[in-house]
């Protein structure tokens, strides 16, 4: 099927086989990337209008049992000046943000088991209690079913758990082998059914991907229907053993986030961190290719350079207000409104 046709299919079908997908990253050309840019717009337009949410970013932890072999914060990383935020700490930045307008809080951070529930749940009903009408979203890595539960239970609304990958052979070259592909399903699966707004989401142009694996991976998003996808460039880390592999692409990220909008009209699907980091532009860039949310950084800033995932990451000597301004001008410059609204998913 010549690639036009797939995009026509693609359109009206909200699928492609395994195959057409990866014909469809195969035979990508700048036209190409237009037609499909133009219909996601298209697509967003009729559901979100020109409005981008906002989402308040608190990283409260960069310390981390794991060792993902291209994640900055990996345990193994013996140069990365650990920290971790007290509920006060991340109680102050909620409230921060709240005066600043934002209606959604997302705390992210390491596999860090300082971070219990009991400690997790009374945070979270003090920053449901400070801030009336806000969303809490959670983005702590896999936990047990039990503890979602609870997180659930005490008010939490949201989580983000990227798959990473939907190939179990690429799952097993990007992590070590105490991580496993099926309990990261086992993860998005509990946290589906214990009724969380759940995202997903993979990194574009990681060491050694196949357009066979991203194949896969916009298979799961047509089957898992995700609230939220997160899909970034890999950008390497200087103390990562992916230190010297080559960085993914803002047109592959962008023709990627054009497909998600075409499979999965109501996706909330961010203009990522990483994608401002690996091009000035590459935020509106991919606002422009389909993209409908922004997560400006509200972590304090005597911490921001320490959550360090990948090098040269942006926005991490700016105030939470400057932060925030600065996105604010960057969406009204391509004619985009930030909305402050919770933001929640439209299900269509
Ligand atoms: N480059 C790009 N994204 C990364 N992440 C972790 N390390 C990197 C990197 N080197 C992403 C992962 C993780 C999210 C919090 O950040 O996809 O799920
Ligand atoms: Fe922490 Fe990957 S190193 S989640």
């Amino acid at each position: 099927m010549p690639p036009e046709t797939l995009i026509d299919k693609l359109s009206a079908a909200h699928s492609l086989t395994l195959d057409e997908y990866a014909a469809l990253i195969d035979s990508r050309t700048p036209e190409l990337a237009r037609e499909l840019a133009h219909r996601a717009v298209e697509v967003r337009q009729s559901i979100y209008g020109t409005d981008v949410y906002v989402r308040g970013l608190i990283e409260i932890s960069n310390i981390c049992k794991n060792d993902c072999l291209y994640c900055g914060i990996r345990r193994s990383n013996r140069s990365c000046h650990r920290y971790r935020l007290t509920p006060e700490q991340i109680l102050d930045c909620a409230k921060e943000g709240y005066a600043l307008g934002f209606r959604t809080f997302v705390l992210q951070g390491g596999e860090d088991g300082y971070y219990t529930d009991p400690l997790l749940c009374v945070l979270i009903e003090k920053i449901k209690s400070a801030c009336p009408g806000c969303a809490v979203t959670l983005s702590l890595g896999e936990r047990s079913r039990e503890s979602y539960q609870r997180l659930f239970d005490a008010g939490a609304d949201r989580y983000l758990l990227r798959h990473e990958t939907a190939d179990p052979v690429h799952y097993a070259a990007l992590h070590p082998p105490e991580m496993s592909f099926e309990n990261r399903m086992r993860c998005l699966r509990d946290l589906r059914e214990i009724g969380y707004q759940v995202g997903c989401g993979f990194m574009v142009g990681s060491p050694g991907q196949t357009s066979a694996q991203l194949a896969q991976d916009l298979k799961f998003i047509e089957t898992f229907h995700p609230d939220m996808c997160g899909i970034g460039p890999f950008v390497p880390h200087h103390e990562t053993p992916f230190r010297d592999k080559p960085g993914g692409t803002v047109e592959l990220t962008c023709f990627l986030l054009s497909v998600i909008r075409l499979i999965h009209p109501p996706v909330l699907l961010p203009a990522t961190t990483a994608l401002g980091t690996i091009h000035p532009t590459g935020r509106e860039q991919g606002i422009l290719a389909g993209a409908n949310v922004v997560m400006p950084n509200l972590s304090p800033v005597a911490v921001r350079g320490d959550y360090e995932l990948y090098d040269n990451k942006i926005c991490t000597g700016e105030e939470s207000a400057q932060c925030r301004g600065c996105l604010e001008g960057r969406m009204e410059s391509i004619g985009y409104r930030v909305v402050t609204h919770r933001g929640d998913v439209k299900r269509i």
